[in-house]
């Protein structure tokens, strides 16, 4: 396998793979697998990657870089952000708590999220955090509670503009839909004509400041076409509510996240040509049932090992060539709108692009199948699962991988690479791998992003630790679960307790 992915934090040493400079295999045998591994150095240069970029870019005013906390909520990792003087998109009353314990200024906490709980939006304007308005009930509350506030609060509207992009947004697994649409689909955002509604509202409250606005469209391209065409709509639609609420000046634009990381694991599972190759397989072997099951097994056991798949190899654009896009887009809409960026604050909230690199998956091979007969067949079953890596499933991923203590070895076999639950669990479908043996060690890269706060139980299957790298040394941040970790939640009724619960009549007047 040639390892001209490998950056930054990555490398290889020999046959072994290299986080920052700790073995892959190391940190297994030192805290158990499977593993969620965050370098802590990767964290850093990518902050500091997105600050400069957007900062040379955009020359009108201060750049504040507000890394997505769902996208990785491990107090550590959220301390270490902090202290590069990082602020914080929160979505929910327990993620804005995070950031508040971590340290995170609280005028850099951006409170999004639809809907908000009135003590969510209460807590968000105690402590002097931006509240994000992404529906008119948010201003129903903010209308309720703000005059019994000790301080000014201070409030952001959300917009969701059309943006006019055609081309086929990657979140749509069925088949191509414009972006735009889907886009226009999502819950975030207020329409112009209930943005308009609610920056009116809003400027008659006493004691609020409306600071400007904000949006966020997701990753739905990798592109910096997307990025253009959504900062062209973005001014024209603040330039717009502007203009409407009398001449309204912003102090704050936030343009949400987003942002590709550079080996973009995103979609890359969905094959449009799928349902052509699955036709004609169909077909072929309804036809070959005339020939018999030898026949059949051996023409579908060709075809099928022609069906192989492979990790994304083109390099999404980098964080200069987006913050390029972007600021020069934004700059010169606004200004040819009337909008002057001059002062203006720019804040981007970063989630996957901050976090995504910085993560690795380990887990050793737990067993390997190599079925012959009918035709071949080869399953090599790690021991975490899907469910460790749930949101990467919503978002239809193909991680790059690595065997980390075979690198360079030549791929020799075609297998499916599966997790351990009873689910199917097929990490990686069919993809080309070294000779392997159980207790190789298997490591699924850009994982850092949303993947373990989103992991789950299914199967009663305790979740893994989280460890944080730096340079040669290395600390669990999150402790792996025990199973009385998994089975804390669990309350028997009365009649259930005891050694066996003793049978009890069916009511029969509920059938
Ligand atoms: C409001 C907001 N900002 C930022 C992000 C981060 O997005 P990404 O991880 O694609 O950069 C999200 C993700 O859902 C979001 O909802």
């Amino acid at each position: 396998m040639s390892d001209h992915t490998l950056d930054d934090c990555l490398s290889a040493n020999a046959d072994q793979l290299m986080i920052e400079k700790v073995a892959a295999t190391e940190l297994i045998r030192r805290f158990g697998s499977p593993l969620y591994v965050v370098s802590e150095n990767q964290v850093r240069r990518n902050v500091r990657r997105f600050q400069e970029a957007f900062q040379k870019g955009w020359t009108a005013g201060p750049v504040r870089v507000l890394p997505a906390l769902k996208a990785n909520w491990n107090l550590a990792v959220q301390r270490v952000l902090a202290s590069e003087g990082c602020g914080a998109d929160v979505y929910s009353a327990g993620e804005l708590e995070i950031a508040l314990r971590a340290g995170v200024p609280p005028e850099l906490i951006s409170v999004n999220g639809v809907p908000k709980a009135a003590e969510h939006i209460r807590r968000t304007l105690e402590v002097g955090a931006r509240l994000t308005i992404d529906s008119l009930e948010d201003v129903r509350i903010l209308e309720s509670l703000a005059p019994a506030l000790s301080r000014v609060a201070r409030v952001r509207i959300r917009l969701r503009p059309a943006t006019g992009f055609a081309r086929a947004s990657d979140f749509v697994p069925e088949g191509p839909l414009p972006t735009d649409l889907v886009s226009l689909g999502y819950k975030g955002g207020l329409s112009l004509d209930e943005s308009l509604e609610a920056g009116r509202r809003v400027l008659r409250i006493k004691g609020v400041e409306l600071m400007g606005f904000h949006q966020h469209h997701g990753r739905h391209r990798a592109t910096t076409d997307w990025w253009r065409a959504q900062m062209t709509a973005y001014a024209r639609d603040i330039a717009y509510v502007c203009r409407e609420l009398g001449g309204y000046r912003p102090k704050e634009i936030d343009i949400g996240g987003g942002y590709a990381i550079p080996r973009d694991p995103h979609a890359k599972a969905i094959d449009r040509t799928a349902p052509f190759q699955y036709g004609a397989l169909y077909l072929l072997s309804r036809l070959l049932k005339l020939f018999g099951d030898r026949v059949r097994y051996a023409v579908l056991g060709r075809f099928v090992s022609m069906m192989t798949t492979s990790p994304n190899q083109v390099a999404a654009p980098g964080i200069d060539q987006y913050a390029e896009a972007v600021t020069s887009t934004l700059m010169s809409e606004l200004g040819r709108r009337g909008v002057d960026p001059t002062g203006i604050m720019l804040q981007l909230e970063p989630g996957r692009g901050i976090h995504g690199n910085a993560g690795v998956h380990l887990a050793n091979v737990c067993s390997i199948k190599r079925q012959k007969w009918p035709m071949p067949w080869n399953v090599v079953t790690l021991d975490t699962s899907e469910f460790f890596l749930t949101a990467g499933r919503f978002e239809h991923h193909m991680h790059d991988y690595r065997v980390a203590n075979r690198m360079g070895a030549p791929a020799v076999q075609t297998a499916d690479v599966t997790g351990r639950s009873c689910y199917a669990d097929r990490l990686l479908g069919a993809v080309r791998l070294p000779d392997l043996q159980v207790g190789d060690t298997f490591a699924l890269l850009d994982t850092g992003a949303y993947q373990e706060g989103s992991a789950s139980n299914f199967n009663a299957m305790p979740r893994p630790a989280t460890v944080m790298v730096c340079g040669a040394e290395a600390w669990v941040i999150k402790a792996a679960e025990t199973l009385d970790d998994v089975l804390a939640r669990e309350r028997l009724p009365e009649h259930l307790k005891g050694k066996a619960a003793a049978p009890r009549p069916v009511d029969a007047t509920l059938s």
